[in-house]
């Protein structure tokens, strides 16, 4: 083992040593399991198989300039968890749970650990499946909590390079009143079409549109959408986006930087007024994005609106700071007086 490149990582399902499991059952979490097996047993009837009772989180740890381990704000992902969880009606782990499982799975996969200085990260995956057997719609406290991990580095290959990205006029992320908000694996599933296609087509992202009206931007397919317009940072406020702990984080950067922060509706057609825009997330960290091209149809070469925010590969000056803030602070080299860091 240890031939890893920690330069060229990408984020992919890289299998390290081991995972770590807790069994909910007879309305208790079993004592959780350090395992080398990657493999879970289903029965054929679990309600994850038929109806999707799943969810996840994603949080990183970094290995910091002075050697320490510092998870990212992984109360938030504890809390963000327990929300989901209640929305699906599944048994949650408690947050002192959640956080001895992340601790775990990160102290028996050491090794894949990227060490300071290669902008490389550990990205931790709990995740919660309903496996009880059944076929009726009904909740049913069985559940199985699993952290597993991967060395990870950028998302799309590169870091902080800009990126196209498409509206894909003929698909919707997330219905009013719906899921959108949660982080159930559901969400994600009619995502995949679409996005082979933009791939295809050579756009990195997805952005979605509110599906009530399509009037007003919602979020991409993996990630919260800001805006910057001179000094201020611009980010939804929807229903049915995902509350983004990396974007609440980047607005309490903004504000640190004396820019002015909303978070309120964006009529798609503002997207002709930001200077810069990008897509934040835990696995993305900031996609800058270089231009959005608008289409009615994602199957058809036609674009039916296109808005340019800086030459294809280039960043803007506030994603920069803001990315170099946030970064900073995760990789230790910058003090953290929010107490983000949490230390194993
Ligand atoms: N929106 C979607 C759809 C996501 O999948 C993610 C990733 O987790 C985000 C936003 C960003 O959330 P966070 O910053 O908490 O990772
Ligand atoms: C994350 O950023 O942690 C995610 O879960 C994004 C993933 C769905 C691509």
């Amino acid at each position: 083992m240890n031939s890893i490149n920690w330069d060229t990582l990408g984020f992919d399902a890289y299998r390290t040593r081991t995972v770590i499991i807790s069994h909910f059952k007879d309305g208790e979490w079993s004592p959780f399991e350090a395992t080398e097996n990657f493999s879970l047993t289903l029965d054929p009837f679990a309600q994850v198989l038929h109806y999707a009772i799943s969810c996840f989180e994603g949080l990183k740890a970094f290995r910091q300039k002075d050697g320490s381990i510092a998870i990212f704000r992984p109360d938030q992902n504890a809390a963000r968890l327990k929300r989901t969880a209640d929305f699906l009606g599944m048994p949650c782990p408690s947050q002192e749970l959640f956080l001895q499982m992340c601790e775990a799975c990160i102290k028996n996969n050491l090794e894949f650990l990227p060490p300071y200085g290669h902008r490389a990260s550990l990205y931790l995956r709990p995740f919660l499946v309903g496996v009880h057997p059944q076929m009726q719609l009904t909740p049913y406290p069985e559940a199985f909590f699993v952290v597993l991990c991967a060395p990870v580095g950028s998302y799309y290959g590169q870091h902080m390079k800009s990126r196209a990205a498409v509206i894909p006029g003929n698909y919707d992320r997330a219905a009013p009143k719906g899921s959108g908000s949660y982080k159930i694996g559901a969400n994600y599933a009619g995502t995949f079409k679409p996005y082979q296609i933009a791939h295809n087509q050579g756009y990195a992202e997805l952005l979605y549109l509110n599906s009530a009206t399509h009037q007003f931007v919602d979020e991409f397919g993996s990630s919260n959408f800001f805006g910057i317009k001179g000094n201020k940072y611009i980010t939804p406020l929807s229903d049915s986006v995902l509350p983004s702990i990396t974007n609440k984080t980047l607005q309490e950067v903004a504000a640190e930087f004396g820019m002015e922060v909303e978070k309120r509706p964006v009529p798609v057609e503002e997207l002709a007024e930001f200077d810069e825009v990008g897509a934040c997330g835990t696995a993305v960290v900031i996609i800058p994005i270089s231009h959005i091209d608008r289409k009615v149809r994602l199957e058809e070469a036609e674009i039916a609106q296109s808005y340019r925010f800086c030459p294809d590969g280039e960043v803007g000056a506030a994603s920069m700071r803001l990315y170099n803030r946030i970064t900073g602070i995760q990789f230790g080299e910058q003090e953290d007086p929010y107490g983000w860091c949490y230390y194993i």
